[in-house]
């Protein structure tokens, strides 16, 4: 197969990043993993090469673009903790705004034709209606979400003045691993609540905190829509070819278009796992909607995507065998 064309994946040592660059290299394009592996991992960057280094480094991007001539941008490096970003707004700002910033200009000075952007469900904060739409208000409630929505406008004024096309993703809830087990989810600290469910379940961390059983959701749990993240990843792929075909640029919600509760995950993790998961309730968190579910028509009908994972207990299956078959730590160290 001919590996011609080149896609600069930022955050590609991470969890998405990583399996974008899995589906990347299935559809014969070559991924280079740009990463300052402050969070990633070198052993999760397998379908390209690794270029270790930081999104606000100008002199590294234009290094990057002038070798490896991409013809696009997937641009999954940030910082994602939403607690943190409320306690540090700057280092979020910094690192997520001002660092995409140097990235769009160097894109821009490159002559760069399309870029993928991964935002998220928070920039809608609490919705004013569910299933969310992509019109749905955008009104952050942190600075994370906030940081996803300046590069939103980023974006659309970069297309406006200098013509760059760009597919703005927001994905909901990103959960599971490679079918295969090549790599999965390997977040320090992690928040995410199917990881911490299985460390949980496996007796290797602390017991499941469950943020509020109080909300108005049908047993008092948060809901929230669990998107595959190879779904997500071939997500990417079908945006990133649509914008080379040419198409005008979009923001499509990535989402099951489901919704389950925190105590029905639980409940999954248990039948995978064959074990209980020693949980406690523990106060709502602040900032946390009682539900979050996309309406992904949008993505459909421009992409032809769906998730082939809509089972909740598969999805939880891939995490399962991933985290469960590894003790803790990743395929080759790191
Ligand atoms: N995980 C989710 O459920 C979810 C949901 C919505 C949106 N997102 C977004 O998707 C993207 C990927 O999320 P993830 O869960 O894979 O996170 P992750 O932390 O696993 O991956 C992010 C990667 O970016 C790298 N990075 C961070 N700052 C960098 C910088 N300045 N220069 C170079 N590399 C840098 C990190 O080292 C890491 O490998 C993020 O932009 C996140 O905001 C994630």
């Amino acid at each position: 197969m001919e590996y011609g064309r080149t896609v600069l994946v930022t955050g590609g040592a991470g969890y998405i990043g990583s399996h974008a660059c899995k589906a990347l290299r299935a559809a014969g394009f070559t991924p280079v993993a740009g990463d300052n592996l402050v969070y990633g991992h070198p052993w999760a960057v397998r379908w390209g090469p690794l270029e270790r280094g930081d999104i606000a480094d100008r002199a590294w991007l234009d290094g990057l673009f002038a070798r490896y001539r991409p013809v696009a941008v997937m641009h999954f490096a940030a910082y994602a903790y939403v607690g943190e970003s409320v306690q540090d707004p700057g280092k979020y700002y910094r690192n997520n705004v001002a660092g995409t910033l140097t990235l769009l200009e160097a894109a821009r000075d490159h002559g760069l034709a399309a870029f993928i952007f991964s935002s998220t469900c928070a920039t809608y904060g609490v919705p004013a209606r569910v299933p969310i739409t992509e019109d749905c208000p955008q009104v952050p409630i942190n600075p994370y979400g906030a940081s996803k929505l300046m590069i939103e406008r980023m974006l659309a004024d970069f297309e406006t003045a200098h013509g760059l096309r760009s597919m703005v993703l927001r994905y909901f809830n990103a959960a599971g691993a490679d079918p295969d087990g090549e790599i999965g989810e390997d977040h320090d600290p992690e928040t995410h609540l199917i990881p911490l469910a299985i460390t949980a379940a496996l007796g290797q961390g602390p017991e499941l905190a469950l943020f509020g059983d109080d909300y108005p959701t049908p047993d008092g749990t948060a809901v929230r829509d669990y998107i595959h993240v190879s779904d997500l990843a071939r997500a990417h792929v079908l945006a990133l070819e649509d914008l080379l075909a040419g198409g005008a640029s979009a923001a499509l919600n990535l989402g099951t278009g489901q919704g389950a509760s925190v105590r029905e995950v639980v409940r999954a993790v248990e039948a995978v796992a064959g074990r209980p998961v020693p949980a406690r309730v523990a106060p709502r968190r602040a900032g946390d909607p009682p539900v979050l579910v996309a309406d992904p028509t949008r993505a459909r009908a421009r992409l032809g995507w769906q998730p082939v994972y809509t089972d909740l207990t598969e999805i939880v299956a891939t995490a399962w065998r991933w985290q469960a078959g590894r003790g803790g730590v990743g395929p080759v160290g790191n």
